[in-house]
């Protein structure tokens, strides 16, 4: 039994209001399901990211390439790399003299995915980290000769609170030289029936998937979550741009929890948040960036608008 999980479970089922963190999402199925997600075509962010760096790859080799000097391209959370092999490929073409650092805390995904960079970019070099974000910055911070050009796409900055992200971007300013790059992916505010859209899609996939949450404490606890009895719903607020994720109990009812041996108690219509998806103006970002000490120096958007990738300097 894995014990931060099992302490984080009873700590979340213990409050009112209820709430579990989304890091947890992530297992083996939880991925798979995620993945799903950014097949659908209403779940905008992939795509968008994508098409940015399908179009301005160019510009942003040339953003971060000046001098053409050698640095380390490292990518906090790097997942399967479908967005970035657009531009690995594009750097790889071009000859630009750099080193891919994927840095996840899954062994999974990284093992995948340096096996899929090794067969198809052959040139490539791969240096995967496995861990904890800031304890990879810390050793990385120890060879401060070599540029580092720093990324954190797909909007995951998102699933902070403001607070959060500020700190959080602090300690990523506090690993950096005046002559590294920071580039973040951030959802922008938009239309609120399209993010609606996006994270409660018809077909059922997200709600699979912030169910699975559920079906994980079941499976890894020895709960007895009857899926059926919750809904998840999803809520927008144009105002502060968080998009948060909720899981509704349909009926009062009582869940037991082997493991943690105790059981909790569900109102009808009782929710349990899941998720924040937060969305950002480009004023938000600039104040983002300001508050964590960066100086935003281009960005980079889709043409509708959507979503940005944001390059960033020390201030
Ligand atoms: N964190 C991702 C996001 O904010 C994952 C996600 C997509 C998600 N859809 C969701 C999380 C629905 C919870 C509920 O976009």
């Amino acid at each position: 039994m894995n014990n931060t999980f099992a302490t984080d479970i009873l700590k979340g089922l213990s409050e009112y209001p209820k709430a579990l963190s989304s890091k947890y999402f992530y297992d083996a199925k939880g991925d798979l399901i995620f993945q799903e997600i950014m097949n659908m075509p209403s779940y905008y962010l992939t795509n968008c990211e994508y098409d940015i760096f399908q179009q301005q790859k160019d510009d942003i080799l040339n953003s971060i390439h000046t001098q053409g000097q050698k640095f380390q391209l490292i990518e906090l959370g790097a997942g399967d790399g479908y967005k970035t092999k657009v531009l690995l490929q594009h750097f790889v073409d071009k000859q630009a003299d750099f080193e891919y650092i994927p840095v996840d805390i899954s062994s999974h995904v990284l093992s995948q995915l340096s096996k899929d960079l090794r067969k198809n970019f052959d040139s490539l070099e791969v240096s995967p980290m496995q861990g904890d974000y800031f304890h990879m910055l810390e050793q990385l911070g120890v060879d401060g000769n070599t540029k580092k050009v720093i990324m954190f796409l797909g909007s995951n900055i998102g699933n902070f609170s403001f607070e959060k992200a500020t700190d959080f971007l602090k300690q990523i300013a506090h690993q950096l030289n005046k002559d590294d790059y920071f580039f973040i992916g951030i959802d922008l505010k938009k239309d609120p029936e399209v993010i609606l859209n996006a994270y409660n899609d018809p077909e059922g996939i997200t709600a699979r998937f912030n169910l699975n949450l559920l079906r994980r404490i079941n499976n890894d606890l020895g709960a007895d979550f009857d899926l059926l009895g919750f809904k998840h719903y999803p809520v927008y607020d144009p105002q502060t741009g968080e998009c948060r994720s909720y899981l509704l109990s349909l009926k009062e009812q009582t869940v037991s929890i082997a493991d943690l041996e105790t059981a909790f108690k569900f109102e009808k219509y009782e929710s349990i948040h899941t998720e924040i998806s937060r969305k950002y103006s480009l004023k938000e970002i600039e104040l983002l960036a300001d508050a964590a000490g960066f100086k935003v120096v281009k960005n980079f958007t889709d043409e509708r608008g959507y979503f940005v990738d944001s390059l960033w300097k020390l201030k």
